[in-house]
């Protein structure tokens, strides 16, 4: 019996001791945190790029410029920003607005599904605040009414067209200053270093934990009382770390200022995070181009719904890698004519995502007897396409540069322009 009692007492000495140990550790590490985010607050009130959509509170302006910035960079993104805000400054102004201008307003930027569920859900918003506010005013009797409110809760946002859980946090924080969390690579790669997380961060237990990391660590922002706005500073001073210092390559940890809490800097294992799959070799695929000037007209098409590059514009062309194998080949299985002469006008090369992309692009000329009614045998098509359609037309260079193309074709029209 005694010797049960002194192993009782010796277990629960024990067991304090260790819990002692690891109530002082959680002390620490319940220290840490809020002191990560004051550090970051103060980093990011001195270091901020003056970007033009940080001068803003505007939700919709905020919105345009976080779908921009989803797989574009920064810079690109400026010019395309101020001209989209000066052109378009309202959610009205782009739910009325005719598909080809905002087509035009984001050639280049690529991706243009995002534009265009840009549009959907400017609509809905229209159109769903419109409805409600008739249905309010008319119980108060008004005639006033509040459409075209961007909304400004959570899941009111997150449901709209083409905003997933990132945009509708990042919406939320930066212009209403919420409690929202946000979480994409810039953000993955500063909470994979600072925690030591080395699962990768797409699957789903480490991808779970990243985001109630952020929004731990959010939460301890919302409690600051020394910075105006502190979500939306603490949320953007995380992107901002990863754009600036936090980089893939080569991260600037010299100047980096939470390299006291940074678990793979005090390792001297910050190039092991994140620990991403490596990206799949990109397949090489090649295209034949045609520009065909019929009187001061040339030939182009409007790419259908469903396909890659949807409702944009392009000069008729065909993938080479399997049959056919040559230009001439490409152009007889291409038109309902026979081409006279193919002259090679320039060569494009450009990458996205999966491909490494070369367009050839070629001048030809008119048969004898041809007639403008004649063009391609089909248009682009894909299972998902809805038409098959040649959606043919001859147009003037002036009218070519109202349309948008995509970056390889624009290219093509480009070097048209300093041809002629
Ligand atoms: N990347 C994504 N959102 C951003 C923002 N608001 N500012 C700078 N870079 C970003």
């Amino acid at each position: 019996k005694d010797l049960f009692i002194s192993a009782f007492f010796a277990f629960s000495r024990g067991y304090y001791k260790m819990s002692a140990m690891s109530r002082a550790a959680n002390r620490k590490l319940e220290a840490r945190n809020p002191q990560l985010v004051g550090i970051l607050l103060a980093w990011f009130a001195k270091n901020a790029r003056d970007l033009p959509w940080r001068r803003t509170r505007d939700p919709y302006a905020i919105w345009v410029s976080e779908i921009m910035l989803q797989q574009t960079q920064v810079k690109t993104v400026i010019p395309y920003w101020e001209r989209w805000m000066s052109e378009l400054p309202t959610i009205e102004s782009l739910a009325n607005a005719n598909p080809e201008r905002i087509h035009k307003l984001w050639e280049g930027l690529g991706y243009y599904t995002r534009v265009r569920n840009m549009q959907k859900a400017a609509q809905e918003i229209c159109r769903g605040r419109r409805e409600e506010s008739q249905i309010n005013s008319a119980q108060a009797g008004e005639t006033k009414s509040n459409a075209c409110q961007f909304p400004d809760t959570f899941d009111e946002v997150l449901a709209l067209p083409g905003i997933g859980r990132y945009t509708a946090g990042a919406i939320c924080s930066i212009a209403f200053n919420q409690l929202t969390p946000i979480l994409d690579g810039n953000v993955i790669r500063v909470l994979t270093r600072v925690f030591g997380i080395s699962e990768n961060p797409r699957d789903k237990n480490a991808n779970a934990r990243l985001w109630s990391l952020a929004e731990e660590l959010v939460t301890h922002a919302s409690r600051n009382t020394k910075h105006a706005s502190p979500c939306s500073h603490f949320n953007q001073s995380m992107m901002e770390l990863g754009a600036l210092i936090c980089t893939p390559r080569e991260p600037k940890c010299a100047v980096c200022p939470i390299t006291e809490h940074c678990f793979a800097f005090q390792n001297n294992r910050v190039n092991e995070f994140p620990n991403l799959e490596k990206r799949p070799v990109a397949t090489a695929r090649r295209f034949a181009a045609f520009v065909m000037e019929n009187r001061g007209s040339f030939l182009v098409r409007q790419r259908p719904a469903g396909v890659v590059n949807a409702h944009l514009w392009e000069f008729p062309n065909i993938e080479l890698n399997g049959e056919p194998q040559d230009a001439s080949a490409a152009a007889k299985k291409l038109f309902v004519f026979i081409p006279k002469e193919v002259r090679s006008l320039c060569t494009i090369k450009h990458s996205i995502t999966r491909y490494r992309i070369t367009v050839e692009a070629f001048c030809i000329g008119a048969p004898p007897g041809f007639k403008v009614g004649q063009s391609c045998r089909s248009a682009p098509s894909s299972r998902h396409a809805r038409s098959a359609r040649d959606e043919s037309q001859w147009l003037a260079l002036s009218e070519l540069h109202k349309l948008s193309f995509p970056s390889a074709h624009k290219k093509i029209l480009k070097a048209i322009d300093t041809k002629t």
